[in-house]
């Protein structure tokens, strides 16, 4: 897979996606991500990447051309599954589109900007809008570095042990079952018999029983 991201800040992608199951992704070759800075795609001797809004409003509009510019070029070199734009009025992010996202074969992720987008480049390049929540970031590159880990850690083979993106919270639509590990006691509290015995049968229906109940009890809305 590979993953572009434009960015004018891509200072702030650097580090979440160069560590742990991310950087190991990209050393077994399963991913490629590129940031690209698309203030090196401005014309003006100034280099700036926006403007103020027609109609006059508070805050500042990321320009069209250099987004197209830079669009264009990716778009050239080779074919896109999905061009995403994030932004808090866009659709509400989940495991299930993190799953279909995880199955691609190369994406752009466009990060938000303050007051937003020139509306064109939405119109004309834009196949996805995603929002990690209804909540107003800076900008859109802890979204995108959100919906990047998201996806590249469920891609097939970067984990591991198969079994351990399956047993993830959400992907039966159930929270996690709780965990523990040595010691057997802790501060006057033990690890439940159950996964001390070593009967996988009994472990999976407790396992399956605790999600349950703790659904029910933080999540009720993800039963229905
Ligand atoms: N940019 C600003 N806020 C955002 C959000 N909640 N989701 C995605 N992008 C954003």
């Amino acid at each position: 897979m590979r993953i572009d991201i434009l960015t004018v800040l891509p200072e702030l992608l650097t580090s979440p996606l160069s560590e742990s199951i991310v950087k190991r992704a990209k050393e077994k070759g399963l991913v490629e991500i590129v940031v690209h800075n698309i203030r090196d795609y401005t014309t003006d001797k100034h280099r700036q990447v926006d403007d103020y809004p027609f109609g006059g409003e508070a805050g500042m509009v990321l320009k069209p051309e250099p987004v197209a510019r830079l669009m264009d070029e990716l778009l050239s070199e080779r074919r896109y599954d999905e061009v995403i734009y994030t932004s808090p009025d866009g659709m509400r992010y989940d495991q299930r589109e993190a799953n279909r996202l995880s199955l691609l074969g190369n994406i752009i992720v466009l990060c938000g900007h303050y007051k937003g987008l020139d509306q064109r480049i939405r119109d004309l390049y834009i196949t996805r809008e995603i929002s990690i929540g209804d909540y107003v970031l800076t900008g859109g590159e802890l979204a995108a570095a959100v919906i990047v880990d998201s996806v590249v850690r469920i891609i097939p083979g970067v984990i591991g042990d198969e079994a351990s993106a399956l047993t993830d919270c959400f992907q039966d639509g159930l929270l996690a079952p709780p965990v523990y590990t040595r010691p057997a006691e802790f501060r006057g509290l033990r690890v439940p018999n159950v996964l001390l015995g070593g009967n996988p049968a009994l472990i999976g229906e407790w396992q399956q029983e605790q999600a349950e109940q703790k659904t029910a009890r933080l999540r009720p809305d993800l039963l229905k």
